[in-house]
């Protein structure tokens, strides 16, 4: 079976056991499977089959923002995924990995001239917009390089969805998206406007939204807006319903059902007769990666025992920045007994902490141990912090593996800096 499996009391890959790419190529470092990958794309497409008829099919843009390595890009468009960037950066990447422009959505907040030149200059499919200056931005600048892309406007819905404050944007007071108010009279401007073309309307209202109660009155609302602007005259052929499904951090965790998902699209949106966008990121690789990382020491104090992995938060941010669960596990040993870590990181930080008080079978000094579903928002937040090397990310797929991303050394950290010479 595809993905994180014990085989042997030895925690695997795919066909590969973790102790070998641990070996072969050293730890902290993050490792994926793009069975799971495949997977994940094939069972929200085939939900969306089971659901909408076959000339309605959403176009799935993949949030790279996620994981934006340009081999994972390149195995999902591989199989049929469109892209949704948000940066120049994004661009170069999906590009590069061989999207079309037209497969390709820009949805990034404050978009500066540059990346509208790139995506003008790359023929992408649409700009979705934030904010009226913006839409001014993108016109001017099509305008210089006579082009008239297509824009769907960010509603704003006052509808929190997500799995913490951080990942909210939805809620009035978030800084994404516009009220249906705002988004009539933007419209209209941009209807007046000779370098754009309004075609729609988009929302997205957060991240891993485990709450059933989120993504059905957000479609409502954006149901509602699009009524109004068809009443007003205007003409409304695309929606692009945003990304935010959760995945399983937790065995234990239940989730959203897809199939259920798929029917509230079929039930509000399908009715509207548009194209349908989705943007999803998290859910398509979030559970195909571990960080595989190093029993650095084992630290103990009067009031509890240390797990010191030798990755810490600037490999893995979620914990520290969202108080994010992940699961914790020895590679091996699982007959062990069963203790209680502060599973802590090697930074300088009180807040590298990977888990506080979490149980699991007993570790070792120099054992392995991987931090699970660590695929999105995992290497695509990793930093320098406290002059540490960048990990390698590891591509593996059944028996085949590759160094996808080879890992920082110290000389590459100051490959770019300089010492004045009048220092
Ligand atoms: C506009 C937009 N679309 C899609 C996504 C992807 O969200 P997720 O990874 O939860 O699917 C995000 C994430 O922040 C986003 O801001």
């Amino acid at each position: 079976m595809a993905g994180f499996q014990e085989k042997n009391g030895i925690l695997h890959v795919d066909d590969i056991p973790l102790p070998e790419i641990a070996e072969q190529f050293g730890t902290p470092c993050y490792v994926y499977s793009a069975s799971v990958i495949r997977d994940q794309y094939n069972a929200l497409k085939e939900a969306m089959e089971r659901a909408l008829p076959a000339d309605r099919q959403p176009l799935l843009c993949y949030a790279c923002k996620a994981n934006s390595n340009i081999a994972i890009l390149k195995l999902l468009q591989g199989i049929g995924s469109g892209l949704e960037i948000v940066s120049e950066g994004e661009l170069a990447r999906g590009l590069k990995a061989g999207f079309k422009g037209q497969q390709i959505i820009s949805t990034s907040f404050g978009k500066h001239e540059a990346e509208i030149e790139a995506c003008l200059a790359a023929d992408i499919l649409q700009f979705n917009i934030e904010s009226p200056e913006e839409l001014h931005n993108i016109n001017d600048t099509a305008a210089r390089l006579n082009k008239c892309p297509e824009v769907v406007f960010r509603l704003n819905p006052n509808i929190s969805g997500g799995g913490h404050a951080k990942i909210n944007t939805g809620k009035k007071e978030n800084k994404f998206g516009n009220t249906s108010d705002d988004i009539m009279d933007l419209y209209a401007l941009a209807a007046n406007m000779d370098h754009v073309n309004p075609v729609g309307v988009s929302i997205h209202i957060g991240s891993q939204i485990t709450q059933a109660e989120a993504f059905k009155p957000g479609f409502e609302k954006l149901a509602e807006l699009v009524e109004r602007l068809r009443d007003a005259g205007f003409s409304v052929t695309c929606l692009d319903i945003g990304g935010g499904f959760p995945i399983a951090y937790d065995d234990n965790e239940e989730l959203l059902d897809l199939d259920e998902y798929a029917s509230w699209v079929r039930d509000i949106i399908l009715p509207l007769d548009t194209k349908i966008q989705m943007e999803p990121g998290r859910y398509m690789v979030g559970n195909s990666g571990v960080l595989l990382s190093k029993a650095q020491y084992i630290k103990t104090t009067p009031s509890r025992e240390f797990l010191v992995l030798n990755a810490g938060m600037n490999d893995l941010i979620r914990p520290t920045l969202y108080e994010a669960y992940h699961g914790i596990r020895p590679v091996s040993g699982h007959n062990r007994e069963i203790k209680a870590y502060d599973v802590v990181g090697p930074i300088c930080e009180s807040g590298d902490i990977f888990a506080k008080q979490r149980e699991m079978k007993t570790v070792e000094k120099d054992d392995l141990v991987v931090i699970q579903s660590a695929g999105a928002y995992g290497f695509a937040m990793a930093s320098n912090y406290n002059s540490r090397p960048l990990p390698a990310e590891i591509l593996v797929d059944g028996d085949k593996i590759c160094v996808i991303n080879k890992a920082q050394k110290v000389e590459d950290l100051m490959a770019r800096e300089t010492i004045p010479d009048w220092l």
